[in-house]
């Protein structure tokens, strides 16, 4: 039903251009940068002229802050740049970049709903950049559906890259996302654009984190990070030292895990909390970490190190909105849930690295060094990690090998006082005997 409305659309009647793919200018499509440095970092240099890029993310986490930022710097340098204003009104556009530090001549913006009348107005301003905001907002009159239905928006984005890509502008689109994800939007869009951008970040603390999703004029999951301040986003070049907190004493259910981002090594904080429950089936639940793999490493805890979690809620949580999907996570969380549950806590300035097998092995993980080096950066003073022959010869902290998850929970229990924590050493005991407490 879409696929044919689609299809109906004409199509702009190009003669086609035949030549040797080496004879292909390229010249006009290198990367401009945008002169944010942690956007370019995520785009793999800047915009590409004529590219079609999407930026995802839910309400209210800084989409519309961070293109107006885009569009101020690149109309201050001299390239014209429309807005199209779906959602907010120009006024309210103009008041927040005021407030963002003024209003460049090359800006330019236009309140419209109707594609149609967008795809003139890039006509009639021929900027150099268009930034749509939302394509929700937007509606095709011929086809059905409200706006914001996957249909229109597909229909909409697919006229607007191609008037777009015609005219050579590049084009930012705004998708707005849901919070599980499930998007009249960013997923019916992907394949209509060269890159989609996800905005990410939870909302009650000041970190945002942009990652590429999708790139075809750069290199895919890069990430870069933002804080929301009152004069708009600010970049953060150092993301690891916001996201670990620094405590004086080591408190349980709490585990550091140096985790890759593309080219950037991320120290993510870890939190548990385990207690009984009332429920007659406990919940495992996960954010920022995927809750199917909590409640694997939870069996794998209970079935390979003797844990009787089975009476019991967990509760896990990356710290910052962080989304830790890279297995490498699993032994920080498999470490952070026993450490609440035996309340017992990891030694200070320690870091866990490592997948976590069905067997309750710790399997060997990608880029050791750059993880075990980011940690030192940021004073850790040693590394729990997957034992095997290929280990750093000279880390910046000492290394602790672990072959499963068993041997991994020996640290929680040296770092504890049995003098001042007698339940502790009893559950532990327990745990190493195999039974249940
Ligand atoms: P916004 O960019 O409107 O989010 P989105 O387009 O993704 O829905 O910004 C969201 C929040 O950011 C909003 O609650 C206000 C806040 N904000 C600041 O804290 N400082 C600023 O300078 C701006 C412009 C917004
Ligand atoms: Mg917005």
């Amino acid at each position: 039903m879409e696929e044919v409305a689609l299809a109906s659309v004409p199509r702009a009647a190009d003669g086609l251009s035949l030549s040797p793919l080496a004879g292909v200018d390229t010249s006009a499509t290198a990367n401009r940068p945008t002169g944010i440095g942690e956007l370019d970092r995520v785009l793999g240099g800047g915009l590409a002229p004529g590219g079609a890029y999407l930026i995802a993310g839910e309400p209210g986490i800084g989409k519309s802050t961070l293109l107006l930022q885009v569009a101020r710097a690149a109309a201050a340098a001299g390239q014209r740049v429309l807005l199209v204003c779906g959602e907010e009104t120009p006024e309210q556009v103009r008041s927040r970049a005021e407030r963002l530090g003024g209003i460049p001549a090359e800006l330019w913006a236009t309140r419209a709903n109707d594609v149609t009348a967008v795809v003139a107005a890039i006509g009639a301003a021929t900027p150099a950049t268009v930034v749509v905001d939302s394509i929700q907002s937007l509606t095709r009159t011929d086809l059905p559906g409200l706006p914001g239905s996957v249909g229109q928006v597909r229909g909409c984005a697919d006229v607007l890259v191609r008037a777009a890509k015609d005219q050579g502008v590049t084009l930012l689109l705004v998708g707005q996302a849901t919070k599980d994800g499930q998007v009249a939007g960013p997923r019916a869009l992907e394949h209509l654009v060269d890159a989609v951008l996800w905005f990410e970040g939870d909302p009650s603390c000041s970190l945002r984190l942009l990652r590429a999703a999708k790139n075809r004029f750069g290199p895919a999951h890069e990430v870069g990070c933002f804080t929301m301040t009152s004069e708009g986003l600010r970049e953060v070049s150092d993301p690891s030292r916001l996201l670990v907190a620094d405590r004086g004493l080591p408190v349980p259910g709490v585990c550091v895990c140096p985790l890759l981002e593309g080219n950037r090594a991320l120290l993510v904080e870890v939190q548990a909390l385990v207690g009984p429950t009332s429920v007659p089936a406990p919940r495992r639940t996960g954010a920022g970490l995927d809750g199917q793999r909590l409640g694997l490493l939870v069996a794998v805890l209970e079935r390979r190190a003797g844990l009787s979690l089975g009476g019991h809620d967990v509760f896990a949580a990356t710290m910052g909105g962080v989304r830790a999907s890279e297995p490498a996570a699993d032994l920080a969380v498999a470490l952070a849930v026993a450490s609440s549950f035996l309340d017992a806590p990891l030694p200070p300035g320690t870091v866990a690295v490592g997948e976590i097998g069905l067997s309750g092995e710790i399997r060997a993980t990608a880029d050791l060094t750059r993880r075990v080096d980011e940690a030192a950066r940021l004073g850790f003073v040693r590394a729990i990690v997957p034992a095997g022959e290929n280990l750093p010869a000279s880390p910046a902290v000492p290394l602790l090998p672990v072959r499963d998850v068993s041997d991994a929970l020996r640290h929680l229990e040296r770092s504890s006082h049995p003098g001042s924590r007698p339940h502790v050493a009893r559950r532990a005991h327990a745990a190493r005997e195999g039974s249940s407490t």
